[in-house]
């Protein structure tokens, strides 16, 4: 299928769907070296993982990672690494009543009309089960990019009115909030919040703020590979994603020029920013600020209640949906975004290597 794969030097292809054997990821273009275990990548698809609390749905998905190739004795071989995921949780009867009606909302009726006809079993590559590998190819990138000292960190900004109060910020309570809220009191609010969604049968949306430190500034390529219109492709591409946001983002378009610009000030570190309403990008380039990025997430669209629909003829039929959904796709995101953001920055280092000949010089000077 075209559009399964992503990145330049750095190059992740994902395959499989929902209620296929298995599904997966070959991620080409690693460089050699880099320690990496199956339990390296374990830890960030065990956060995707849905069954952990009462606002995830309860399917017990395995999500065990087997490296099927490009790692030997712990570190990576500069050769495809390819990574599986097998399904061992589906219950496809569930679907049965989707097979020639279209769910408001989610991808039925599109892939009908693209390709004619579908695998309409958990939504096939439109399932969010399709995340799963993206989170073992973003885990590899992300445990290499923190040998760098550089550190990805997403967590729950707000679900429905709720958001978290930046100033009782906890990063301890992003993996053990159920919301991944880092505010024991939002969390608390958003949770009583989604007790209503799931009693009316209904679902809610939210956004995932994610942080990326330590990244150095020169990253991105002008004009059509921006670091900042990257990432929002990589983040954008995640299901249910309907806007990405840097730095300032939408209110940028309500503020003054004195208010949005950043002043710059010779710092300890050399040349720093006194805010960051750039979010940690200038023209494209990263300016060595921490990179600030937001995704609002739409509800889920598979609810419970009744809900007004058609079937592939277009006849008009009321549609109640089974199986097991989210009442919030928020929590579950909050791995996805680090990931796809880790994956985006490690192929924007490597396609940095090459910008300036220097580097080039030095690098081959040291080897000849
Ligand atoms: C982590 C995650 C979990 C999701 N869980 C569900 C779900 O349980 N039920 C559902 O209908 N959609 C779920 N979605 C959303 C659908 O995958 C998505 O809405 C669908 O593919 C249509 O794409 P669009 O919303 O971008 O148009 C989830 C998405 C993500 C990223």
């Amino acid at each position: 299928m075209a559009g399964s794969s992503f990145g330049r030097i750095l190059r992740v292809t994902t395959w499989g769907e929902s209620h296929g054997t298995a599904l997966g990821a070959v991620l080409d273009g690693f460089p050699a070296g880099v320690r990496l275990s199956p339990d390296m990548i374990q830890v960030y698809l065990d956060r995707r993982k849905p069954g952990r609390t009462k606002i995830a749905t309860q399917r017990s998905e395995g999500d065990l990672v087997e490296i099927l190739s490009g790692v030997f004795e712990g570190k990576t071989t500069g050769t495809p690494i390819s990574m599986m995921i097998r399904n061992t949780s589906q219950h496809s009867s569930d679907y049965d009543a989707l097979r020639n009606c279209y769910r408001p909302g989610h991808a039925d009726y599109t892939y009908d009309k693209k390709y004619g006809f579908r695998d309409h079993r958990g939504g096939g590559r439109a399932s969010a089960r399709e995340t799963a590998a993206r989170v073992a190819a973003g885990a590899a990138a992300a445990c290499f990019l923190r040998e760098m000292g550089i550190e990805i960190c997403a967590y729950t900004k707000s679900i429905g009115p709720v958001s978290v109060d930046m100033a009782a910020f906890d990063a301890s309570l992003i993996q053990t909030t159920p919301t991944c809220m880092p505010d024991a009191e939002a969390d608390k609010a958003a949770m009583a919040y989604l007790e209503k969604c799931i009693q009316e049968r209904d679902s809610a949306g939210g956004v995932v703020e994610c942080r990326i430190t330590g990244l150095p500034a020169g990253l991105g390529d002008p004009v059509f590979n921006k670091l900042d219109a990257l990432l929002a492709q990589a983040v954008m591409s995640v299901g249910a994603v309907k806007a990405v946001e840097i730095g300032a983002g939408t209110e940028a378009g309500r503020m003054r020029g004195s208010q949005n610009n950043d002043p710059f000030t010779a710092g300890e570190n050399g040349i720093e920013k006194r805010t960051n309403h750039a979010g940690g990008i200038l023209g494209g380039i990263s300016d060595g600020s921490p990179v600030v990025l937001r995704a609002h997430i739409k509800p889920t669209p598979s609810i419970f209640r009744e809900q007004e629909t058609v079937d592939r003829d277009g006849r008009p039929i009321l549609l109640t949906i089974q199986g097991r959904h989210d009442p919030v796709i928020v929590p579950r995101a909050v791995v996805v975004v680090e990931c796809m953001c880790a994956l985006t920055v490690m192929d924007a280092l490597l396609v940095n290597m090459t910008a300036q000949s220097q580097n080039i010089i030095r690098f081959y000077k040291q080897l000849y």
